[in-house]
């Protein structure tokens, strides 16, 4: 340890650097007890000197009157094998510093542990068990991450309820400007501050150091958003308050989740970091041969453009209860009756995915949003015209499986109440693996989609899930943080503006160039592309949104949105219209060995290439913005002495995600590790191409 009680204004300082020697990370404890942290990356500023510290409701702050009782450094190096992932082994290879502090006027000891890794930072409370301090409720987080400067930020509102607004971009000192516009128009519930965003924030300083904000291992503690002070470019945590508005009740030991700063002058190292899974803890499945990553199709996107409806009746205001839908007169649109589940089934055996997800199956949608939404679904009782036995057999004779829904309507309380009997249901009738949803006020309520007891929740639907060996994708749920790391059936989550917009308004044609720098760095996206009819009218004439992005872009998205859970979202009738580009959808991986950033800029494009699992074939896909460009690659990552062909989906000269969003020509061309390609991409394009061993 480095003591520097000679500076008058520091009582003690401590360096380290990553394994490559590129960032630096310095403890500093001012004279007045205040710990601070600063973060250098090739000498240039990342975070300046930062506030460390957390107040308590009816207890002394833990920010300052601290003093070092001991400090201690280690190296750790070690590679594993992630159940699924974008590359086969990850190397979790930092320098750590854990300084141990104790406050002499209340005889408490809290530890700061610092990793720092060639990609970032990672850094974390720790509350070792003592007398002093057994029980208490954090009032606020106060970490700080003071900026060098007045960086372009992709930032979403701060928002307890929900993450599916538009990004934003803006410089830092124009969010309390935009604010009121960002949150105009979208699902906001409970935007909290002028200046108040999310994680995982991007930034991108005026000299092109690429920075993102986020937090890994979120379990038992609120979920974190940063306030922004616009004069000085300084965020703050923010926790999200509960019912009462504590921000977090904690029992020692404990500790935080950590808070992460990736960190590089390459963009494309931002994606290809796996710094948020490294701080996450090993596995402890013993038994992972059940998690399996899932390419499939359903009985969805009919619903969302308002085709078909999830309910059975036109019932309105219903008490379930008093409700015989055996007697009711359906309305005719139900998505959900067997024979036309059985049409999706057929379609995903003729071409090879793996499952159906059918919403709208169960009783009670007619009242999801309704007075009596904490006793609306029992996640076991069908609709009158669907059959479980009967599509259970049907699905397992053409070797599908069937994916079930359970929408909580945002009670957390109903679905736990249920939790037991509606995992046993999904065992008896083959389902394994669900997508859950929690659309609207959570229940209890005052009670927050990401506070500390909702987030318990959504981790006891997890622990259980595996209990029950069943893969679990979470919809509104709180954002992921690497969790699936240790609970590798999480395989997906939504927590972000999905294809679901592009029927309710539309996403911004440059926001899959964004999503992967932001959303994915805490974890896969159930983001459902493949829309090949991008207007919706054709389902349903009186809706007018439109997909913002060409067909071949919508392939892309296979690659470029990383996850082990893949919809094709469309319907099978308008894959039929396009099956040489639905070719794509079938063959693309959906769990990797090597992955490759070609090109990025967040906001502008992205392509990358990646090798499918245990093959020797790559795919490549490439999204831009609405402005269009050419893309140039060297295909070098390909094996040397190797022979390939590629087929490429690319839009077409006079494509356009408004104007013709289906123009696309696919075309196969030889090519080995030495090949350069110049691709053109529309406005709201990209490409997708798959590279296969050409036969000997
Ligand atoms: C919102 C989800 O994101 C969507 O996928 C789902 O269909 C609806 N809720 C209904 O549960
Ligand atoms: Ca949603």
């Amino acid at each position: 340890m480095l003591c520097c009680c000679f500076l008058w204004q520091v009582a003690a300082a401590e360096e380290i650097k990553s394994p490559n020697g590129k960032l630096t990370l310095a403890f500093v404890l001012q004279n007045d007890g205040v710990p601070t942290y600063r973060l250098t990356y090739k000498g240039r500023e990342v975070i300046k000197t930062s506030k460390l510290g957390l107040e308590l409701k009816n207890a002394a702050a833990l920010t300052s009157g601290f003093a070092v009782a001991e400090s201690k450094q280690r190296t750790f190096d070690e590679s594993w094998t992630p159940v699924w992932g974008e590359v086969k082994t990850i190397r979790n290879h930092y320098n750590e510093l854990a300084v141990t502090l104790t406050q002499a006027s209340t005889s408490r000891t809290i530890r700061v542990r610092f990793r720092v890794f060639d990609d970032g930072l990672g850094f974390r409370y720790e509350f070792p068990r003592q007398p002093k301090l057994d029980y208490f409720t954090i009032k606020e987080e106060r970490t700080q991450f003071a900026l060098a400067g007045d960086h372009k930020a992709f930032w979403l509102p701060g928002d307890y309820d929900t993450q599916e607004y538009s990004t934003v971009t803006s410089k830092l000192s124009e969010v309390r400007g935009q604010m009121k516009a960002a949150v105009t128009g979208n699902a906001s519930q409970t935007t909290f501050s002028p200046t108040g965003v999310q994680t995982p924030l991007m930034l991108k300083s005026q000299d092109g150091l690429y920075i993102n904000i986020h937090e890994a291992a979120l379990i038992d503690y609120s979920c974190m958003h940063l306030e922004l002070d616009d004069k000085n470019f300084v965020l703050e945590s923010h926790l999200t308050p509960d019912a009462v508005g504590d921000k977090g009740l904690i029992q020692t030991p404990a500790q935080s989740p950590w808070r992460t700063v990736i960190v590089s002058d390459r963009a494309g190292d931002i994606l290809e970091s796996k710094l948020v899974l490294n701080l996450n803890e090993p596995t402890k499945f013993k038994d992972t041969s059940w998690i399996k990553p899932v390419k499939y199709v359903g009985v969805w996107w009919e619903m969302i453009t308002g085709k078909s409806t999830w309910s059975y009746t036109n019932m309105d205001n219903i008490k379930l209860d008093s409700v015989d839908y055996k007697t009711v007169k359906p309305n005719g649109t139900h998505g959900a009756n067997t024979a036309h589940v059985k049409e999706y089934i057929d379609f995903a055996a003729l071409h090879g995915f793996d499952a159906v997800l059918v919403e709208g199956w169960n009783t009670g949608w007619e009242d999801w949003f309704g007075k009596h939404k904490d006793y609306v679904f029992d996640f076991v009782t069908p609709y009158p015209d669907f059959n479980v036995p009967e599509l259970q057999q049907y699905a397992a004779s053409k070797n599908v499986k069937m994916m079930m829904h359970h929408e909580t309507s945002g009670s957390v309380r109903n679905y736990e109440r249920h939790l037991d009997s509606a995992f046993q249901f999904m065992n008896k009738y083959g389902y394994n693996a669900v997508k859950t949803g929690y659309v609207g006020d959570i229940v209890p309520l005052g009670h927050h989609h990401y506070d500390q007891w909702v987030n318990n929740h959504y981790q006891y639907v997890l622990e259980k899930a595996a209990e029950h060996k069943i893969m679990v994708n979470g919809h509104e749920a709180v954002r992921p943080t690497g969790l699936a790391r240790t609970y590798p059936n999480l395989i997906g989550n939504e927590a972000a503006r999905g294809t679901e917009y592009e029927s309710f308004g539309g996403n911004n044609a440059d926001h899959t160039t964004i999503l992967p720098f932001t959303r994915l760095i805490g974890g896969p996206m159930d983001y459902t592309p493949g829309i090949f009819q991008t207007k919706v009218s054709a389902l349903n004439p009186s809706n007018t949104s439109f997909v913002h992005s060409t067909l071949a872009r919508q392939l892309a998205l296979y690659v470029t949105m990383y996850s082990p859970l893949q919809m094709a979202a469309d319907l099978p009738e308008h894959y039929n219209q396009h099956l040489d580009a639905f070719q794509f959808i079938k063959d693309v991986a959906v769990d990797w060995d090597a992955t490759r950033v070609l090109e990025a800029e967040p906001g502008d494009y992205i392509t990358i290439a990646r090798k499918a699992k245990g093959k020797s074939s790559w795919f490549i896909g490439s999204t831009c913005d609405e402005n269009g460009r050419t893309s140039n690659i060297k295909l070098d990552f390909l094996d040397p002495g190797k022979k390939y062909v590629a087929t490429i989906y690319a839009d077409a000269k006079d494509a356009h995600y408004e104007k013709n969003p289906q123009a696309y020509a696919i075309r196969k061309v030889n090519v080995t590790r030495k090949s350069k390609l110049a691709q053109y991409c529309a406005p709201g394009g990209g490409y997708a191409i798959s590279v296969t061993e050409a036969a000997r």
